[in-house]
């Protein structure tokens, strides 16, 4: 269970998490003709070590990420969302922003892996213990940024804005936010209080990508309850409670919003999701703009 002010590195609670949705990139990225391919997540995975490295090797064929069900979609959702937010980047820089913030980057490599235009400055936060494993994993194998990189070691239910702006961060600047598995971690209010500070910290050009999930049926929340160890782990990292919706809730403040369907997304690229009939994912994914 969740405790206000709780805390983590990258193996324990919600830290490990980084680590399941990037093994799940490594699983479902290894078909070459994967919608996306992020090539730094194998080097994270195995630098955790133990379950993480013999997940890779195949020697888990029991692990929840390999289960014909849930494993093989889960993989194929990651990709997908993936490529959605590279995509987006990408479209950002495009437009000319140049100041990107990812919050709660976890293991998110984009800053190693995407082509950058000069200029362009990315902030990363998450909290210390995570960053720590990520920087020691980076300088061992000498892999450098692609942008002008900066971490920021904050708890995002605390004064984070605070910490960015000491870190250089210009809100006079149109900035690209990514907000990727991390909504369902904090409390309904945290939320709120989290878009609050975007927006205000948010020039106007600025543009925010948000993974965003429903709340899981209560029969799903008790089958994998009853899964062992790992489902019931999750359930329990989770705040699954209803909240604002993102896309009306910053539409409801003048920005302008589109939002995809996890599983038409899949579709749109060519992909055929596992569920037949097709169903709809309780996953969004959203992309909003300030004008
Ligand atoms: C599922 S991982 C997602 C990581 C990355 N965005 C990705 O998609 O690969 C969740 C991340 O959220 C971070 N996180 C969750 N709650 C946080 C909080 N209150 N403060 C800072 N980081 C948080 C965790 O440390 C973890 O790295």
């Amino acid at each position: 269970m969740r405790t206000e002010g709780d805390s983590w590195d990258i193996k324990t609670s919600v830290g490990s998490t980084a680590l399941f949705v990037a093994a799940a990139r490594v699983l479902g990225g290894r078909a070459a003709d994967a919608p996306a391919h992020d090539e730094f997540a194998e080097m994270f995975v195995r630098a955790a070590g133990g379950e993480w490295a013999e997940l890779l090797a195949g020697r888990l064929p029991e692990h929840p990420l390999l289960a014909p069900e849930f494993g093989v979609q889960f993989q194929q959702h990651q990709i997908a969302r993936t490529r959605y937010f590279d995509d987006y980047m990408a479209a950002a820089s495009y437009a000319g922003v140049r100041q990107v913030v990812i919050l709660a980057a976890g293991l998110d490599s984009r800053a190693y892996r995407l082509a950058w235009p000069d200029g362009t400055v990315i902030y990363e936060l998450d909290r210390p213990q995570v960053l720590d494993f990520k920087r020691d994993t980076l300088a061992a194998t000498g892999h450098r940024p692609r942008a002008e990189r900066h971490e920021v070691a904050v708890d995002l239910r605390e004064d984070w804005p605070k910490a960015l702006r000491d870190s250089g961060f210009d809100p006079a600047a149109p900035t690209a936010w990514l907000v990727e598995g991390l909504l369902i971690y904090l409390t309904p209010t945290a939320q709120d209080q989290l878009f609050d500070a975007i927006v205000g910290l948010s020039a106007r050009g600025s543009r925010v990508a948000i993974e965003q999930m429903d709340p899981l049926p209560a029969e799903s929340v008790a089958e994998m309850t009853g899964e062992g160890e790992t489902g019931s782990d999750w359930v329990g990292m989770i705040y699954n409670e209803p909240r604002n919706d993102p896309t009306e809730w910053f539409t409801a403040r003048g920005w302008t919003g589109e939002r995809v369907n996890l599983t038409d997304y899949i579709h749109d690229l060519g992909s055929t999701p596992p569920d037949n009939p097709r169903q709809q994912s309780l996953i969004n994914l959203v992309t909003v703009r300030r004008p």
